[in-house]
């Protein structure tokens, strides 16, 4: 049987009874863009993640870019976002008119390079965007303090990290936005597109509010341009079943990380990184000696709790990642490149002239992420081990 990336039949069929009630009383309650449903969630989600308040949105890139909105960013300004992300994050920054300036990602955890980030500030700098890409925080308690220092915003991209912790604090409780998705295959995966926003200040949150309804304040008088950025109350409803569920969810993926870690870190040709404290990378950026290996397993920091959104390895050589992802398409098991190619790379990027961030380059023609959803079952994972070990001999 073909061991698929993801597979959400599995855990949607383990709810259906509660999924199909939940979709049942909103049909039945006539209400179906925002209303009550929808409060329930974002009181739920806030709860969730230990924030004041949540608003729920229409996609992780409308939270994004409301976030943006709501924070005053527009023409003129530049917001430094990670060169490895998914292109909302960045693309987000240019609808609002302002520039995306693309800094450089530690190679091992895949996040902002701090150091990068103080070197890319300008006087146009309105805000630091940092991504917690695949589940695992970025370093936010550098992160904050050059913000602060610098006096600009911080909006975090939480949408592959709901539920993942930095020194014991959720991610999207340090900045001052947060945007999540709920995308299907984000840990907490709705039933379409459909997003959240966290807003630190009351103010912000208000005014992000009044921005998700066209900037309309009261009815049909408009002070600034909104726009939809609305939630269905199906979405919301189907989502509040999976709510009490995420933390096991999370679990279920930590515990697949751990064992492909176990099984795959002793065989001679992989590496697994390891610290006991900060980046070992700290200051000077020692990727250009990392140890010879064929497969380097993701690194993860002991102050972070991981979620694991997705397991991603890095296959050095010339040829040898496609080599790796065709051995395991011919044992049926799934993975995917994410991704592919970094922002500054991206051609509609290039009238920004952004510069080179290499660490990005070198992991997007090595990045591989391996089935890890919560529901891959024991003997799945040890078939996946299996071809692995096999691949490298
Ligand atoms: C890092 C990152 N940012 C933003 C988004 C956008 O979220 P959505 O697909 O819900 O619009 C995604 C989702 O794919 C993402 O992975």
């Amino acid at each position: 049987m073909p061991i698929p990336l993801f597979d959400l039949t599995r855990q949607n069929d383990a709810l259906m009874e509660e999924l199909t009630d939940a979709s049942t009383r909103v049909l039945r309650s006539g209400q179906f863009i925002l209303g009550k449903e929808m409060e329930a969630l974002e009181a739920e989600a806030a709860a969730l993640l230990g924030a004041e308040r949540s608003l729920a949105v229409s996609s992780g890139t409308d939270a994004l870019l409301l976030a943006l909105m709501a924070a005053g960013i527009g023409p003129g300004d530049e917001v430094i976002v990670p060169d490895f992300t998914f292109f909302a994050t960045a693309g987000c920054v240019a609808r609002t008119g302002a520039r995306p300036v693309f800094v450089d990602i530690c190679p091992l955890c895949f996040n902002l390079l701090p150091e990068a980030v103080e070197a890319a500030l300008t006087e146009r700098t309105k805000a630091i965007l940092p991504v917690h890409l695949f589940g695992q925080s970025a370093d936010m308690k550098s992160l904050m303090a050059i913000a602060e220092k610098a006096g600009v915003k911080v909006i975090e991209d939480c949408a592959q990290s709901i539920g993942a912790k930095h020194h014991g604090t959720a991610t999207g409780c340090f900045g001052d936005f947060a945007a999540i998705s709920f995308f299907p295959t984000k840990n907490l995966g709705g039933f379409g597109d459909s997003g959240l926003l966290l807003a630190k200040a009351e103010a912000d949150f208000d005014r992000a509010k009044i921005l998700r309804v066209h900037g309309m304040e009261p009815k049909y008088y408009h002070p600034e341009i909104g726009a939809n950025f609305r939630m269905d109350a199906l979405q919301a409803a189907l989502l509040r079943v999976k709510i009490p569920h995420l933390s096991s969810y999370n679990e279920a993926r930590r515990g697949n990380a751990d064992h492909y870690k176990q099984t795959l870190a002793d065989h001679s040709d992989v590496w697994l990184p390891t610290t006991t404290g900060d980046c070992p990378f700290r200051g000077e950026c020692n990727c250009k000696d990392e140890p010879e290996a064929r497969l380097i397993l993701p690194f993860t920091y002991p102050h972070n709790e991981v979620i694991w959104n997705q397991f991603t390895v890095r296959i050095p050589g010339a040829g040898q990642r496609e080599d790796f992802r065709a051995h395991l398409q011919k044992d049926g098991i799934g993975s995917e490149i994410y991704y592919p190619l970094p922002l500054s790379q991206q051609e509609c990027f290039q009238p920004y002239k952004p510069a080179e961030c290499p660490n990005a380059a070198k992991v997007a023609t090595e990045c591989v992420s391996l089935p890890i959803f919560p529901e891959l079952r024991e003997d799945e994972r040890e078939t996946v081990v299996k071809s692995i070990l096999a691949w490298l001999g």
